[in-house]
């Protein structure tokens, strides 16, 4: 039986004509690197099979698996088949659609640094714009180390496989995976090695929390909407939480979390996009551009972040997973509290936090609106202020709390909350964030892919505080798994008279 929401939304009016119409994607062949990794079983072919399910992929339309294990396109496929039916979100493969999709499924086997490889590739690419109308598109994504980005794109150019970008007869994109960098002058750098083979317009550099439809919806909701656009700013708004929390461990990923850490994992990327679409000035258009020129202006307008504004901490017990350096400082946890010097958020506190071992998968934005003079109620009346949250994760929707009298004799006031689920509201699931952003890129909007800049600015911020941190000695402080960090989170919010929300 499924529960009664809170608050019914009776009737959901979906327009027949959507308001920007999505284009079809562009006949083309998508190149994989690092074919037979994690990312391509786990998200990318379980994402494309999705695509081909509901019909979206272009009809011409090919998958090249390289790397030096891949074998031959039988294997490969017998391989993902096993993956897919494993990693599904709708639980399995249709054999049908499993089958068409496959046999467009082709192989390159070879190393990226091997210019064999590249000349291989070539050939099977050309042969596929023969026999499968691909027209010379390509896609390339590189879901392999970061260390290997630079030889794989200078191979790529060698062999002739990266056009111009003016070339109007066929296109080459490529989407990078994170880490971009490991700090600012590491990420201008990678960046730099980059411009030389990529224009930034061919050059989609992927943050798969921009692929969330509760993250996409944020430009929604504060744009579309009358009512909350005039309260978004300093004379409204109190304070912000931004929290993406997790109970997951780093289990298998030791040696990779443990150069990588909360800061460059989480909160570099996925909660400073989100931070910037909540902080952002109205864009002109929804042109890539545009919306991106928003995010970097709220990203420049944050101040350096002071150590005293920053936790940092591990999850006990942390040191003993496989794979983690004895001794290891690197955070699992990490709170702060920031201040965005611009005419919209001049003197209103963002706290962001994110962790793992915490004690459930939260990913929040908690708007607190001030609160009403205490003149009609009186001040010990403690009325709580209106909080507008959007929850990004899970049981995705929007809830507002507000002051309401309980009924009876006596005047009390308590607070109750109106709230909006996308499960009960749409009658369609949200596709994985992969699949909305393979289709980007065939597609050719960068809008939900970061730009250079964006990154760079979010490596300035964290920069100021994670490399002394690192530099730095002594103990770590440590926090129980399951308790929401450590209690130094809570003072640096109890310093201004707040209190972090409760997660879950
Ligand atoms: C990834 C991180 O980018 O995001 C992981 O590397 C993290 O450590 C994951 O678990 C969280 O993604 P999601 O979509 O499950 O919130």
């Amino acid at each position: 039986m499924s529960e009664t929401p809170a608050f019914q939304i009776s009737d959901t009016q979906i327009p027949e004509v959507p308001t920007v119409k999505a284009r079809r994607p562009d006949p083309c062949a998508l190149v994989i690197f690092g074919a037979t990794g994690d990312l391509a079983a786990r998200k990318l072919i379980p994402a494309l099979y999705h695509l081909a399910l509901n019909g979206s992929l272009p009809q011409d339309f090919v998958v090249v698996g390289v790397s030096r294990s891949v074998g031959d396109a039988d294997a490969f496929r017998a391989r993902l088949l096993e993956s897919t039916r494993r990693f599904s979100r709708t639980k399995g493969v249709e054999p049908a659609i499993w089958q068409d999709f496959a046999a467009r499924i082709f192989t390159v086997a070879g190393g990226g640094g091997d210019a064999h490889t590249y000349a291989a590739l070539r050939d099977q690419l050309e042969a596929l714009d023969a026999s499968h109308g691909t027209q010379g598109n390509r896609l390339y994504y590189l879901a392999v180390a970061p260390s290997l980005f630079p030889a794989i794109l200078q191979q790529l150019k060698l062999a002739g496989l990266i056009y111009d970008a003016s070339d109007r007869r066929a296109w080459s994109r490529v989407v990078i995976e994170k880490p971009l960098g490991s700090d600012l002058d590491s990420s201008r750098l990678l960046n730099g090695l980059i411009a030389e083979v990529l224009d930034e317009s061919q050059t989609y550099r992927i943050d798969h929390y921009l692929g969330k439809e509760t993250v996409q919806n944020i430009l929604v909701f504060r744009f579309a909407n009358a009512i909350f656009e005039p309260l978004w700013s300093r004379h409204h708004i109190e304070h912000v939480q931004i929290t993406v929390a997790e109970d997951l461990l780093v289990t298998h990923r030791g040696e990779f979390y443990d150069e990588t850490g909360v800061v460059r994992d989480i909160v570099q990327n996925h909660l400073f996009q989100i931070l910037a679409l909540i902080a952002m000035e109205p864009p002109a258009t929804l042109a890539a551009d545009d919306v991106r020129g928003q995010k970097v202006q709220a990203l420049r307008s944050i101040r350096p972040i002071p150590p005293q504004d920053v936790v940092l901490a591990q999850y006990q017990g942390y040191t003993e997973v496989s794979g983690v350096a004895e001794g290891s400082r690197t955070p699992t946890f990490m709170a702060a509290r920031l201040e965005l010097e611009s005419w919209r958020w001049s003197g209103v506190p963002f706290y962001i936090r994110a962790g793992k071992g915490m004690s459930a998968k939260d990913t929040e934005v908690a708007i607190h609106f001030k609160r009403v003079p205490g003149i009609l109620f009186g001040r010990e009346a403690h009325l709580c202020p209106n909080v507008l949250v959007l929850q990004i994760q899970p049981n995705e929707g929007v809830s507002l709390s507000f002051s309401s009298k309980v009924p009876g004799d006596d005047l009390t006031v308590a607070s109750v909350n109106m709230s909006f689920e996308y499960a009960h509201g749409f009658d369609r699931k949200p596709g994985d964030a992969y699949e909305r952003l393979l289709l980007d890129a065939m597609r050719g909007d960068a809008t939900l892919f970061a730009r250079r800049d964006e990154v760079e600015e979010a490596w300035r911020l964290v920069d100021t505080f994670n490399l002394a941190w690192e530099r730095g000695r002594g103990d770590v402080p440590v926090y129980p798994i399951g308790a929401d960090g450590p209690d130094a989170a809570q003072t640096l919010i109890a310093r201004d008279g707040f209190a972090w929300r409760k997660l879950g």
